[in-house]
């Protein structure tokens, strides 16, 4: 299937940037330099945890050793390699719902027992957490989104993220922390991630920090990497030689000169403002079509999705029909529930179009919400 919307259609379904989100000049300056810098190396076999200067930046920016660093072509395979490795231990492993479709569809693949903890705008429900670790559960690991989360767009509070810290020394419970989003934060104070709060005190060993250039640069050029403790670091690199040899270089050393180049700052300013445009548009339509419907919706700080929760009568499914044929589209809830639920959420990606498409595709989205609305008797 293509990546862009068929003519005519507003696409609020893939979370993928933009074209005019892409640093198109910056990339081909680095690419030149990489070119001139790295040629003899990047464009032969390679190491299979990445390229060494660009583990060596990563290394710098999350205040650890590069041989904790694994970069892959892209972070889905790294959470792939992971779950391979990790579920040689016995025990359950802890998901959000909703959490990442990829991450939910990785289920069926593992045949593990997945212990369900609900999240929402709220927050993580620790109750949910605590009982399954009162009762005896030794979760083999926890797969986490604490920053603009896919789907909702939420983030966790710092307290949320020193209680999850406190429940993982206490019961030894390794946190897996997917964070693709956390750079495109354009509004609202940074909280801190659960790997700095494991390493503060003592305890990066029951840490897993995994992101991406995907969202913040280009995903084409399949980039994303892993912060691990350096045995698993190991081990994951083991799985990724058994896989394909040695990882793409060339696009590993051309993110490094975008790095090294000093480009990435002055690049993320100008995507955020172009996504807080886009999360504006949107969140201001919905406001003016549906507040006093029932329905709710998400207002992220950052990120690239909002969540739309509408009135339980109404079915997400049913919805996405109507709004097909009116020449919209998104991604209905069940896909991002591991235990089945979310019949009457839809995520809504907003980092695609334009300001004027995305108010134009949230006006059909709403009129076709209004017109299914009269049709259950809820408007
Ligand atoms: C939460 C999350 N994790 C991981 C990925 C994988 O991204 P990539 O493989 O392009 O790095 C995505 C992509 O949508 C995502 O949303």
């Amino acid at each position: 299937m293509s990546v862009l919307a068929e003519a005519g259609m507003i696409s609020f379904a893939r979370g993928i940037p933009a074209p005019e989100m892409f640093p198109a000049d910056e990339l081909a300056e680095a690419a030149q330099r990489a070119f001139a810098r790295h040629r003899a190396t990047a464009l032969n076999y390679g190491p299979p945890a990445g390229f060494a200067p660009l583990r060596e930046w990563i290394a710098a920016e999350h205040g650890a050793a590069p041989g904790q660093i694994v970069i892959t072509p892209g972070s889905y395979i790294l959470l792939t390699f992971l779950v391979r490795v990790l579920l040689d231990a016995p025990g359950p492993v802890v998901v959000e719902v909703p959490s990442y479709d990829g991450a939910v569809s990785l289920r069926g693949s593992t045949a593990r027992r997945i212990l369900p903890v609900r999240r929402d705008e709220t927050g993580l429900d620790f109750a949910r957490l605590e009982h399954y670790l009162a009762t005896g559960e030794r979760p083999a690991f926890c797969y986490l989104l604490p920053t603009f989360h896919n789907p909702t767009g939420t983030t966790l509070a710092t307290a949320d993220r020193e209680r999850l810290v406190d429940l993982a020394i206490g019961h030894d419970l390794l946190l897996v922390e997917d964070d693709p989003y956390g750079r495109l934060r354009f509004a609202g104070a940074e909280p801190p991630s659960l790997r700095s709060l494991l390493v503060a005190r003592g305890a990066g060993e029951l840490s897993v920090f995994m992101s991406s250039f995907s969202k913040v640069v280009a995903p084409g050029l399949r980039v994303g990497y892993g912060v691990l403790p350096e045995r698993l670091a190991q081990r994951v690199a083991a799985v990724a030689l058994d896989t394909y040899v040695s990882p793409p270089l060339w696009p590993q050393a051309e993110i490094y000169e975008f790095l090294a180049g000093g480009f990435l700052p002055a690049h993320l300013s100008r995507i955020r403002e172009l996504l807080r445009l886009r999360r504006d548009a949107l969140v201001t339509r919905l406001a003016a079509g549906l507040d006093g419907a029932g329905a709710r919706w998400s207002n992220p700080d950052g990120g690239y999705f909002v969540w739309l929760e509408l009135p339980a009568q109404l079915s997400a499914a049913d919805l996405l029909a109507d709004c097909e044929r009116a020449g919209v589209t998104f991604v209905p809830g069940p896909g991002f529930f591991a235990d089945g639920g979310g019949a009457s959420s839809a995520r809504l990606c907003f980092s695609f179009h334009d300001v004027e498409d995305i108010a134009a595709g949230a006006d059909r989205l709403v009129a076709a919400a209004r017109g299914r609305l009269v049709g259950v008797g809820a408007a």
